[in-house]
């Protein structure tokens, strides 16, 4: 099974370029089959989520014509509706986004049959708000046999209150809502940067939606989409593990192409802990020189620090002087890295589930670890290189469904990992990179 083993202690130094948003790609490709006309996206990272959901769009008859790594034209043109339009496949059902399909198809064909969606186990995930935006637009929505089938006669504009702040929720209705007849309002809607990525999206299809970025959604439905161009917005969260990265090593790292302002409340933090940030237009500089400072996280929906960072920001916090606290807030199974972090020496205590309480170590001394989910296995590699030694992150798998060639961006910063598939791999690492000290 491949593995990255890594020799740590070196800090990042030099630039690092962020690929297109994962999460901002995966509405945007699941939307793109809305039209019959021609999508060519730009920009779209080449991971294995953005790769799955690929699939299973072709699966259904859409076209997928891949123009280069990050760079697809889709056509929704010859999905065949006479059918049920079932989408499922065993790498579907592991991916989350597999939900965007719901939202899409019922938009556009007003019905479809959706595996339940998966996703990393990161709590319970209920899709209960998508269902009652579904259903407040007049789809009938049941779960049968693990699939979500949806179907109405007509979709309806209608005012919808989403009891949670949820950016699936969001995007999923906002889709299915610009093909309804009439005007829909989403009240409390999430406003990540990428919920305004797919309603530009949307919009450059020829969708009317107003307000994304604030808790208010309206949209006008429109009778149909037709061709558009797109570039995906730069990765929010590779960009801030790339920032943490650096932190966290005591690196000096220019990240390029990012948007400063999806950043601010990682920057903010960084900045609070003792690291300088420098942002320019379209970039920001990480340095870190000594030891940071403690502090105190709560996890919370955009603008507030995103659930997606708090791995690597704790794996940054458990080299830190002091106490820290992290208090997750959106998802109530986001800890499973902590036993790893303590193989590696961390001093990370969790309270009621939802509480990390970190006593700052000195250093950490390389380990093998597996990683649990995709964000936990970033800040897994990041304890990697800012460990004493060489540790080894198994299950990388889920790194790279969300991370663009990864290690290889990471060498890019004079990091020591590779990609490994065997032990004699493994050994002539630790042969190129000398012994451990
Ligand atoms: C998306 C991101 C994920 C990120 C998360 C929060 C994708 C593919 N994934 O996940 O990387 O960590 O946003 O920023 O974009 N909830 C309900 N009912 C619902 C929907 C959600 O109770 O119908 C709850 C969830 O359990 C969670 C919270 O709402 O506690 C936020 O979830 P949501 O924003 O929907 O996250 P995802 O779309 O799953």
């Amino acid at each position: 099974m491949e593995q990255y083993i890594i020799k740590g202690g070196n800090p990042l130094v030099g630039e690092v370029v962020i690929g297109g948003a994962k999460n901002a790609a995966l509405g945007i490709l699941a939307a793109a089959i809305m039209t019959d006309g021609q999508c060519m996206i730009d920009n779209m990272p080449d991971v294995r989520d953005t790769n799955v959901l690929l699939q299973a769009m072709e699966s259904i008859g859409a076209t997928v014509i891949r123009k280069g790594p990050n760079e697809v034209t889709i056509s929704g043109k010859n999905i065949d509706s006479s059918g049920d339009l079932i989408v499922d496949n065993e790498y579907i059902r592991k991916i989350r986004a597999s939900y965007y399909l719901i939202g899409a198809l019922l938009g556009k064909y007003k019905k479809a049959q959706v595996v339940l969606p998966g996703g990393c186990e990161i709590g319970s995930r209920p899709i209960d708000q998508h269902i009652k935006g579904f259903r407040a637009l007049g789809a009938n929505v049941k779960i049968e046999h693990g699939m979500v089938i949806a179907e109405a006669e007509q979709l309806h504009g209608e005012h919808i209150y989403l009891d949670v702040v949820s950016v699936g929720a969001t995007i999923n209705i906002m889709m299915a809502a610009s093909l309804a007849v009439g005007n829909t309002i989403i009240e409390n809607a999430a406003k990540e940067p990428h919920i305004v990525d797919v309603a530009n999206f949307l919009n450059s299809m020829g969708a009317n939606i107003k307000g994304a970025g604030t808790d208010v959604i309206r949209i006008k439905g429109v009778e149909s989409f037709h061709n558009t161009e797109y570039s995906i917005i730069p990765d929010q969260i590779e960009a801030g593990t790339f920032m943490v990265a650096a932190a966290a090593t005591r690196g000096d790292v220019l990240i390029k192409n990012v948007i400063p302002k999806h950043l601010e409340a990682i920057s903010a933090k960084l900045t609070e802990i003792g690291a300088e940030v420098e942002e320019s237009d379209d970039a920001v500089r990480v340095v870190a020189t000594r030891r940071l400072k403690h502090t105190q996280i709560k996890t919370l929906p955009y603008p507030g620090f995103p659930t997606d960072m708090q791995p690597q920001m704790a794996v940054t916090l458990g080299l830190s002087k002091g106490t820290s606290i992290i208090t997750e807030s959106i998802f109530e199974n986001r800890f499973r890295y902590v036993e790893e972090m303590r193989g590696l020496g961390a001093s990370i205590k969790v309270m009621d589930g939802n509480t990390a309480i970190i006593s700052g170590v000195e250093k950490y001394t390389g380990a093998t670890v597996a990683a649990p989910d995709l964000r936990a296995g970033a800040a897994l590699v990041i304890a990697g290189l800012a460990a004493e030694g060489y540790t080894t992150v198994t299950q990388i798998g889920y790194i790279q469904r969300g991370y663009e060639r990864f290690d290889e961006k990471l060498r890019g910063l004079g990091g020591l990992i590779e990609k490994v598939d065997s032990e004699k791999e493994a050994n002539k690492f630790i042969f190129k990179t000398g012994t451990v000290s």
